[in-house]
């Protein structure tokens, strides 16, 4: 498909944008004082480079109540200046449109930064700090929507090109806009039409300030996804009253953080949410943006051509890479590397309150710092192991300029990641490895297959620098009973090398792999999602009986850990909605539970108060991995410099061999 329609250029009130993209705001926690720090705009500055259209920066605070120091402020005028010049740079070296988002998290916010408690139009406790707010007072409504003028006003003079009102997610006007979080009995609670009365208010005076010609939008929930919250028919009210009261674009994203289904996930399939733009856009005038997992490039082009919104955001797909808008208008889409929705370096980051990074881009936040530079002397290199890290370490020392020949044992490249992409819902990591391929074979990496790298072929062939990227190998554990035919490994059963799978299955291990093989084995019977929308296309069946299908797993399947945290190494976005998974396929788990044996038919355990036997036809162990590490041991010479990367240098995940192989690559 050629991409068409996300090159075209659009205009929203008067501000002329080169193509359909948008970079939605997404907070980075690159700065510890309201300011932005040279981080943030090294971090902005690439983005801004890479050919997105509409550059929305921020949040930014428009008060200190309603945010941290680890978000730029905007509630000065001192921060004007430092910005404006900022801006002018971006505008002088890119032709990218700059926007930026006005926060106030309401109840979201926390009483530690500012030393006052959060204010919300109700004291509902935040699901996530479990701090109540403070309900406002009406001298609070009118402080706050002065806050919101005077943040719009400093950002035009800061030189912003376009301003985006935040009425999503769950945050301050979000939180008067639902019956949940507003149960207020003056005229801004009650029926919608008081629930948007603050909003709209808002977008009124900033109107006013920003004049009528300045192009000036807002981001919504496209539904809530909240437990009596709003559906896309009561936000598509808000926005038909937003449109009239003065904003030109409606951004619509999914529902709020403590949303029941999951909303920016790897398993949420691409284009899940676009309805929801959709809906919106059938009812107003002005341009609608679409959000979430939008970033493959044919997604995004075929949202536009069926009309469900004007524009498109690309958020994680743009921190994955910075120039994604540049290589699909130029055709260097084998060069691409793809946003995987993993969460582990962005999201998950960002609720443990440390900055955002990448888990496939090790520049992210390093901008400034992490140049990918010639050498200096040109070095025969051999990188054994085709995995995340050391498919990294040879694309950058390819880039780089040295002399570089990847060596993997098996047929396929990947590692690991083979068997991370074979859990449900994780089939994306599989473009790990493709775009990493894809990204080698352009640079001109030797790529040596099917061949294991050797001390021998070291010793004949004296490279300057050999890499030891040889990952990890299950870790074998010594119980009574552990050799018999039905006990087998997570790793054999991801790879389909186990063809009988019993009626009655135990896991041994509730971390990531030992959860994931569980919710593998529960899938086994359930049909795959073509087969489902076949059914319920042609009302083939009850709807019922076809959907209880999909939680049919066919099988007895216990996971037991002696910790008691299952699933405790998973990233917070994505914990909850693995467990929510295992418990509709009627996946039993059992923490604290100690394995002592594993008999022909059964699996004896140890809880805390007796001892149990649980009924077992299949055992798989999931208790983790440990380095393969031999070739660095076994090379005894002095000419080759030995570099140990990831998984081989201890067993951790996809960021750490990454970043290592990155790292390192800069070194030699
Ligand atoms: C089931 C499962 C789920 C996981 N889920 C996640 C997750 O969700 N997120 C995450 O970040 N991480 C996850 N991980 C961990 C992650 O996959 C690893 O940390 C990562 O793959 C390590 O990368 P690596 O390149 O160091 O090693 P590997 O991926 O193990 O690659 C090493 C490669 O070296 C090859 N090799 C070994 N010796 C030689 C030799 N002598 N010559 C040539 N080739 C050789 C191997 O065949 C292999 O292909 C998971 C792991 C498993 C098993
Ligand atoms: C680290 C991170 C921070 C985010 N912060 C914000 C925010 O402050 N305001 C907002 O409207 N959306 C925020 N978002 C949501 C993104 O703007 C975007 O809607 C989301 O990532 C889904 O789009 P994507 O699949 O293109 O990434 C954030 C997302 C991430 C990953
Ligand atoms: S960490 Fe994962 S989800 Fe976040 S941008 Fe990188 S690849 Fe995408």
């Amino acid at each position: 498909m050629k991409f068409i329609k996300l090159f075209e250029p659009i205009t929203i009130n008067h501000l002329t944008i080169k193509n359909r993209i948008v970079m939605p705001a997404m907070a980075l926690v690159y700065t510890d004082n309201y300011s932005f720090s040279n981080r943030f705009k090294a971090f902005y500055r690439e983005r801004a480079k890479g050919g997105v259209g509409l550059m929305i920066i921020g949040p930014v605070a428009i008060d200190r109540v309603g945010s941290p120091p680890f978000m730029p402020g905007l509630f000065e005028d001192k921060y004007i200046g430092p910005i404006r010049e900022f801006t002018d740079e971006l505008h002088k070296d890119t032709d990218a449109k700059v926007g930026i988002q006005l926060m106030q998290m309401g109840r979201f916010a926390s009483s530690s930064y500012p030393g006052v408690p959060p204010i919300a139009p109700s004291a509902i406790a935040s699901p996530i700090s479990g701090e109540v707010p403070r309900e406002m007072t009406r001298d609070d409504i009118e402080e706050v929507k002065e806050a919101y003028v005077q943040a719009a006003r400093r950002a035009m003079e800061a030189g912003f090109d376009y301003i985006e009102v935040l009425a999503a997610g769950g945050y301050l006007i979000g939180e008067f806009l639902s019956p949940v979080t507003n149960h207020r009995i003056d005229e801004y609670g009650g029926p919608i039409e008081n629930r948007m009365r603050f909003g709209l208010e808002v977008i009124r005076k900033v109107r006013q300030v920003v004049g009528k010609d300045f192009a000036m939008g807002i981001r919504v929930s496209g539904h809530d996804f909240i437990e009596g919250g709003h559906t896309n028919m009561e936000s598509a009210l808000f926005c038909i009253e937003a449109e009239k009261a003065g904003v030109n674009s409606i951004n619509v994203t999914g529902g709020w953080h403590e949303s029941y289904i999951p909303q920016i996930t790897t398993n949420v399939p691409p284009g899940a949410f676009l309805y929801l733009a959709r809906g919106i856009k059938e009812k107003v005038g002005v341009p609608v943006f679409a959000s979430n997992r939008l970033g493959d490039p044919l997604v995004a082009e075929r949202a536009l051509r069926s009309g469900a919104a004007d524009m498109i955001c690309w958020g994680r797909p743009l921190l994955a890479d910075p120039e994604l808008p540049k290589k699909v208008e130029r055709g260097r889409l084998g060069e691409i590397v793809s946003c995987i929705a993993c969460n582990q370096g962005c999201f998950d980051q960002l609720l443990s309150g440390f900055s955002v990074c990448c888990v496939l881009n090790p520049r992210v936040g390093r901008e400034a710092d992490t140049e990918i530079k010639k050498a200096r002397v040109k070095k025969k290199v051999f990188v054994g192991g085709g995995g995340p890290a050391g498919m990294e370490f040879a694309l950058v020392a390819k880039q780089r300029g040295h002399n570089v020949t990847l060596y993997e044992k098996e047929e396929r490249l990947g590692g690991q990641v083979n068997l991370v992409a074979a859990s449900p819902g994780k089939k994306e990591f599989l473009n790990v490895v493709k775009s990493l391929k894809n990204r080698m074979e352009i640079s001109g990496v030797k790529i040596k297959s099917k061949t294991t790298l050797t001390s021998k072929m070291v010793e004949e062939e004296r490279p300057d620098v050999l890499v030891v990227a040889s990952g990890a190998r299950p870790i074998e554990i010594n119980v009574p009973g552990i050799t018999q035919p039905h006990v087998v490994n997570a790793w054999d059963i991801l790879n389909g090398m186990v063809s009988d799978i019993g009626k009655r299955v135990v896991i041994i291990g509730g971390s990531a792999t030992g959860c994931e093989t569980a919710l593998f084995v529960a899938n086994l019977g359930v049909p795959d999602p073509e087969i489902f929308t076949f059914l319920l296309y042609h009302s083939a069946d009850d709807f019922d009986r076809v959907r209880k299908l999909l939680y049919s797993a066919g099988r007895k399947i216990t996971v037991i850990d002696i910790l008691e945290r299952m699933a405790g190494n998973v990233g917070i976005s994505t914990r909850w909605s693995l467990i929510k998974s295992l418990r509709l396929m009627g996946v039993k788990l059992r923490p604290k539970t100690k394995l002592v044996e594993i008999t022909k038919d059964a699996v004896i355990v140890d809880t805390e108060l007796e001892k149990e036997s649980i009924p077992a036809d299949t055992v798989i162990i999931a208790i983790g991995s440990r380095s393969v590490d031999d070739l660095a041991k076994e090379v005894k010479q002095d000419r080759t410099e030995v570099i140990t990367i990831g998984d081989a240098k201890e067993p951790r995940k996809i960021t750490d061999a990454v970043r290592e192989g990155f790292d390192m690559a800069l070194r030699v």
